[in-house]
């Protein structure tokens, strides 16, 4: 698909690798909303980049679709939706104390990342499958964000990856369901990349963390995402695929 005039949707689109997929959107002319629970960036990312900031929390079937009504108010309907909106933990399953990880934690964690990721895809699907085709014979495509967390999860990360894995496991199914509709799926699997979370680590851990990358053997760039992320949208032949963005990183045990 063609993004140039495309109305676009990034959840998590006021930071890290949401914020650079909606940049790089932007500058190919895609009319982007950026939809985030966090109110003020997400108002100074859509201010920058001519877009408009729809705040809402993923895993609130009311607060999206009254943002994506905002959306299409703003931009007509949506063709592009890149979930990246996401939350990251860490728990041992029986902690130093002997006591076990509290449920709750868990729960949230999959909550955000597979149930709200889900929740997303099936409201803009529902709503993108009742458009027209494209001459290509498209109606819409759509990403998540996976980890390869999915693959090689680390000591204490079991909810992380699980809901990074669930992600992994729904994208065939979801290609397979929306194909009646035109509608590609596809999810990424990003190593370690410069966001605002890992930069905020001190430099001697960010170094290690660059150096244990084969290579190149530096963080991820945000725009490097982007990229691979509007090149999915613009190949029509990628579909219920899942690609890792690591620089041939497999995460050690810990
Ligand atoms: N940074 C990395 O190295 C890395 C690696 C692998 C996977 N990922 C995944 O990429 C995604 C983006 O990560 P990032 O590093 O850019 O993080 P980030 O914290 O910079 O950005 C995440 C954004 O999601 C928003 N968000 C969180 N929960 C939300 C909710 N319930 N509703 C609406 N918005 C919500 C936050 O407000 C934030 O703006 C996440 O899904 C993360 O798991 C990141």
């Amino acid at each position: 698909m063609k993004i140039e005039g495309q109305a676009a949707l990034v959840t998590g689109g006021a930071s890290g690798l949401g914020e650079a997929t909606a940049r790089e959107l932007a500058r190919l002319g895609a009319k982007v909303a950026v939809l985030d629970r966090n109110a003020a960036l997400a108002e100074k990312v859509a201010a920058e980049i001519g877009g408009v900031a729809c705040v809402c929390d993923i895993t609130d079937t009311d607060s999206v679709n009254a943002a994506l009504d905002k959306a299409q108010a703003a931009h007509g309907p949506a063709r592009i939706l890149m979930n990246v909106a996401g939350i990251g933990s860490a728990k041992r399953i029986v902690g130093k104390d002997g006591n076990p990880a509290p449920l709750e934690d868990f729960v949230r964690v999959v909550n955000i990342n597979l149930i709200g990721g889900y929740n997303m895809a099936r409201l803009f699907a529902a709503r993108c499958a009742k458009l027209d085709a494209l001459d290509n014979g498209e109606k819409g495509v759509m990403l998540f964000t996976a980890s390869v967390a999915a693959f090689d999860g680390q000591v204490g990360q079991q909810a992380y990856s699980a809901s990074k894995g669930g992600l992994v496991g729904m994208t065939l199914p979801m290609a397979r369901d929306l194909a009646q509709h035109a509608i590609r799926v596809c999810t990424v699997a990003p190593g370690l990349f410069a966001t605002p979370l890992l930069l905020e680590l001190p430099e001697p851990v960010q170094h290690s963390l660059a150096a244990s990358i084969p290579f190149p053997p530096r963080l991820g760039k945000p725009s490097e995402f982007a990229e691979l992320a509007c090149h999915i949208v613009t190949n029509g032949h990628l579909n219920g695929e899942v690609i890792r963005l690591d620089g041939a990183l497999r995460m050690a045990p810990r």
